[in-house]
C-alpha cells in the first residue's frame, strides 16, 4: 500500500490472501523468510560486513500506553500503568536518532504501537516535534523516514482531524476497522460505536480531500478466520467506508507473542524450530517512558532491552539480550526465548 516498506504482517497477509494457508507455496514463503533472516544475520551481526547502518527499517513510537477500546483480539493489558510520553522524551529520542547515521536504515516511523495515539493530550505539540526533526533532517540533507499513524478513530473529532491535517507531518494515516459489518465491528472493537466511527472517518476524509496537502489514507480490517480475505461477503455500509480510503489491508488475527488465545491457531502445530523473525531483525519500539522493546507484537513491554533516556539507541540496538535472541532464532532455538516461544505473529 502507498508503495511502502512491507512489514512481515503485510508480507504474510499478501500471500495468505492470494494462495490460502497450508499450501506448499506457503511453506516455501516461510522458508524464504528464514533465508532472508539468515542473510541479514550474516551481513549485520555475524560478519559485520554491513557496518555503516543498522538492520532496523522501522521504529514504532507509542505516545500513550492506554486505550479507550477493549478489542477482543488485542493483547493490551488494560491494568498496566497508564503512561504518556513527554515532549522531552520524544525530543531526546529524535536528537539521538537523527545524529546517528547508523539509523538512516529506518524507512518508516509508525506513530502507534499499543494504546491509542489520539488520546495523547498534547497531540499537536508531539506532532510539531516530529515535524521539527523532519525539517532539521531536510536542512542537513539527511534522509528522514516516512511518518505513519494508525488510530481506532473513535476520538478522531474535529479538533484532532484538523491538528493532524494541518501538521503536515504524516506521510500516511490508517484507521482500524475490524469485522466486515456494523455488528461485527461493534463486537470485535468492544466499546466502539459504528456510527461514531463512520461519522469521524467521513468527516476526516472530507477535510483531508479538501486540504492542500492530502494525506494518503488506509484501513486495516481484521476478519474472522471463517471469512475469506476479500470484501465479497462484507456489508454494503462496510464496503462503502473501505472505498472512501486510498487502500486497505485485510488480515487474520495473530496471537500477539502468545498473549491472546486465537481459537483457530490453538490446534496448529507450534513452529518452535522456525528460523528467524523479521520483526526482531528490523524493528524497535519506543515506549512512552523511553524504554525500547524489541518488536510491536510485545504490546505489554515484556521485551524491554534499554531506555533512550539513559543510553543511546545504538547501544540499545547492540544489547547482548537482543543479539542473543537473534542468535537463538538463527539456530532454530525459538523455544528458548521466553518472549517468543509461543509467538505465531511473524
Ligand atoms: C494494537 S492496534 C494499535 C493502534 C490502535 N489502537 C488501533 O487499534 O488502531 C494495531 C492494529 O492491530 C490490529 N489487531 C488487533 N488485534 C489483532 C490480532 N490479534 N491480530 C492482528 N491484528 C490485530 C488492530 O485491528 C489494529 O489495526
Ligand atoms: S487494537 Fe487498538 S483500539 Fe483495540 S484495544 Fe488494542 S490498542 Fe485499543
Ligand atoms: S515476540 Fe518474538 S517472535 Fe514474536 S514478533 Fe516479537 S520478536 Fe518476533
Amino acid at each position: 500500500m502507498f508503495g511502502l516498506q512491507v512489514n512481515s504482517f503485510e508480507f504474510k497477509n499478501f500471500f495468505v490472501q492470494r494462495i490460502g494457508k497450508s499450501t506448499f507455496v506457503w511453506r516455501m514463503v516461510e522458508f524464504l523468510q528464514g533465508v532472508s533472516f539468515s542473510i541479514d544475520y550474516w551481513l549485520y551481526y555475524k560478519t559485520n560486513l554491513i557496518k555503516s547502518k543498522s538492520s532496523i527499517t522501522e521504529i514504532n513510537i507509542e505516545f500513550v500506553s492506554y486505550c479507550n477500546l477493549r478489542c477482543t483480539l488485542c493483547s493490551l493489558d488494560h491494568d498496566k500503568p497508564k503512561i504518556r510520553m513527554s515532549e522531552e522524551t520524544l525530543k531526546h529520542f529524535f536528537e539521538d536518532f537523527i545524529s546517528d547515521p547508523h539509523f538512516r536504515s529506518v524507512k518508516t516511523i509508525h506513530l502507534y504501537n499499543a494504546g491509542e495515539v489520539l488520546l495523547h493530550p498534547r497531540l499537536e505539540a508531539m506532532l510539531d516535534i516530529v515535524k521539527l526533526y523532519k525539517q532539521k533532517a531536510k536542512e542537513k540533507g539527511i534522509f528522514f523516514p516516512q511518518i505513519a499513524l494508525l488510530t481506532n478513530a473513535i476520538v478522531l473529532n474535529e479538533k484532532n482531524s484538523t491538528t493532524i491535517i494541518n501538521s503536515g507531518v504524516l506521510d500516511y494515516i490508517r484507521f482500524s476497522m475490524d469485522g466486515g459489518s456494523k455488528e461485527m465491528f461493534e463486537v470485535m472493537r468492544e466499546r466502539a460505536k459504528w456510527d461514531v466511527f463512520v461519522k469521524n472517518i467521513t468527516h476526516f476524509c472530507e477535510l483531508n480531500n479538501n486540504s492542500a496537502r492530502k494525506i494518503p489514507t488506509g484501513i486495516i480490517t481484521l476478519v474472522e478466520y471463517k471469512n475469506k480475505l476479500n470484501t465479497k461477503w462484507m456489508s454494503e455500509e462496510f464496503k462503502k467506508l473501505l472505498s472512501m480510503v486510498d487502500g486497505y489491508e485485510l488480515r487474520y488475527a495473530h496471537n500477539w507473542g502468545g498473549e491472546v488465545e486465537i481459537e483457530e491457531l490453538k490446534n496448529k502445530k507450534k513452529k518452535t524450530y522456525k528460523v528467524g523473525c523479521s520483526l526482531l531483525m528490523h524493528q524497535l519500539v519506543l515506549l512512552p517512558n523511553g524504554d525500547i522493546t524489541v518488536c510491536c507484537a510485545d504490546l505489554n513491554s515484556k521485551g524491554v532491552i534499554g531506555n533512550v533516556l539513559n543510553e543511546s539507541l545504538r547501544t540499545i540496538y547492540n544489547k547482548p539480550q537482543r543479539k542473543d535472541m537473534l542468535k537463538k532464532f538463527m539456530q532454530g532455538k525459538k523455544k528458548e526465548i521466553d518472549l517468543c516461544k509461543d509467538c505465531e505473529t511473524f
